[in-house]
């Protein structure tokens, strides 16, 4: 077995390499503390593995994405996504007797529970959508208590059913109009779609040009590795956690503007720039300028250096899809300028920032007339297999123990307490 030698005080410490299937290599630091009284320190977690999976490869510096070793390319042009849902939990792509069963299983459990549908009745109006994801999701586990060992396959099964439900249901809650019960004959895209658009006084018409890009856009967000939601939801089940109350604690790590929550950001920000006249260079300025608090959203990625594959794929599905539906958008423009300005200049190029699959992700689901609230509602229910698959993957690794980082601590050391009369 390989080796690194680590020199710490005078003393040289030999510690296992680990390398995966592609060739990433991993000093296995595991005993470091219990040998030496080093632990080691990297905020964010740039140079850490938390784990070993066999789940998702990414060459950042190639922009290589795949899937259970498919390549995402692939998979966005010939896959349908209960095939990708298939193939992330249970590892390899389903036969036809294997998916027409996972998707009359997907099928029979999309409606929720109608004392959950109460819920809603308690959000406000505005509540943000995500908000109420999140707090659906949790609210599953006391639905579906997780008290043997078949559960855990029934309730992947609801939750894969029903989250399509509740984002639906959010967004009707939203805009006041009646819930759509979800409909048997439909596909899981088109589901989603009648659940979102349909109103009860009118036949609803499915575009299949609008299904097949929203396909393509749950493909391409349903998994990333060891990202931040992701790492949040093996973190939480690192505690044996149940699945439902794991994958919301994924969904409020998501919301945020520098995960999934930057999707929502990019369509606001380039409506911010029309707005100003279409001067990009002000805000590229601006995103350079580190006092003016302001980020390009929707560029920049931990793991790409070179180019995000997931970004290359939609910003010419966005193209295609807007000529299909013969919809004029301003904003592809203002994206389009907007990233030729940004790749030319010398800040960005130096960093290594490109845009990421959220740069074009808002275009698109404006087409299909998502409302910019509910955009990282759909990153949620495109990542929603990949968090799974993550989540089991852990729950059965031998030896998977709780997370718990450790810190070096810098406060004040000891010191007596002082009677508040005395302070
Ligand atoms: N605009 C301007 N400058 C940026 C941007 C950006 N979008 N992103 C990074 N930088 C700069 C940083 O200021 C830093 O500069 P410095 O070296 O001079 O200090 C350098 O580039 C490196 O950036 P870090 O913040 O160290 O990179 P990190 O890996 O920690 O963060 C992140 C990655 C969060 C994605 C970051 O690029 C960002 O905030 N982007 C905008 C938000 C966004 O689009 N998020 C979605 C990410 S994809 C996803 O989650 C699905």
């Amino acid at each position: 077995m390989k080796s690194a030698k680590l020199i710490l005080d005078n003393q040289t410490i030999e510690l296992p390499i680990i390398e995966g299937s592609e060739g990433e290599r991993a000093v296995d630091i595991t005993k470091l503390r219990n040998n030496t009284g080093f632990i080691t320190l990297d905020p964010g977690y740039g140079n850490t593995g938390s784990c070993e999976s066999s789940i998702t490869f990414i060459d950042g510096e190639k922009g290589i994405l795949r899937y259970r070793g498919i390549p995402i390319e692939q998979l966005a042009e010939n896959a349908t996504f209960s095939e990708v849902m298939y193939l992330l939990i249970k590892g390899a792509l389903p036969t036809k007797n294997e998916i027409t069963s996972f998707n009359n299983e997907l099928t029979y459990h999309t409606m929720i529970h109608e004392d959950m549908k109460r819920f809603f009745d308690g959000y406000p109006m505005n509540a943000h959508p995500m908000g109420v994801l999140a707090s659906m999701v949790a609210a599953l586990s006391t639905f579906y208590p997780e008290n043997s060992e078949g559960d855990v396959d029934n309730n992947i099964i609801r939750l894969l059913a029903k989250m399509k439900t509740l984002a639906a249901f959010a967004y009707k809650k939203s805009v006041g109009q009646p819930f759509m019960y979800p409909k048997n004959k439909y596909s899981f895209e088109e589901n989603f779609l009648q659940m979102m658009f349909a109103v009860p006084s009118e036949p609803y018409e499915i575009d299949p040009v609008v299904t097949d890009a929203l396909r393509l856009l749950l493909i391409l967000h349903a998994d990333h590795e060891q990202n931040c939601s992701t790492s949040t939801v093996r973190m939480v089940g690192s505690s044996l956690a149940n699945l439902f109350i794991s994958v919301s604690a994924g969904i409020s790590a998501l919301w945020g503007p520098l995960h999934g929550g930057a999707n929502q950001r990019v369509i606001e920000m380039l409506s911010k720039i029309e707005k100003d006249g279409g001067n990009y260079k002000k805000y590229v300025n601006m995103a350079k300028d580190k006092n003016s608090g302001f980020k390009l959203m929707g560029f920049g990625h931990r793991v790409y250096k070179n180019f995000d594959p997931r970004a290359k794929i939609l910003k010419s599905a966005s193209d295609r899809l807007l000529n299909k539906l013969g919809i004029s958008d301003p904003m592809l423009s203002i994206a389009k300028e907007l990233e030729e300005i940004a790749l030319n200049d010398d800040f960005f190029v130096e960093r290594k920032l490109y845009p990421n699959v959220d740069f074009y992700s808002g275009i698109i689901y404006r087409a299909l007339g998502i409302p910019t609230r509910m955009y990282t509602v759909m990153f949620a229910l495109g990542r929603l297999p990949g968090w799974i698959a993550q989540w089991m993957e852990l729950r059965q690794a031998k030896g998977a123990r709780i997370s718990r980082p450790r810190q070096i601590y810098t406060g004040s050391t000891l010191r007596g307490f002082v009677p508040i009369s005395e302070r």
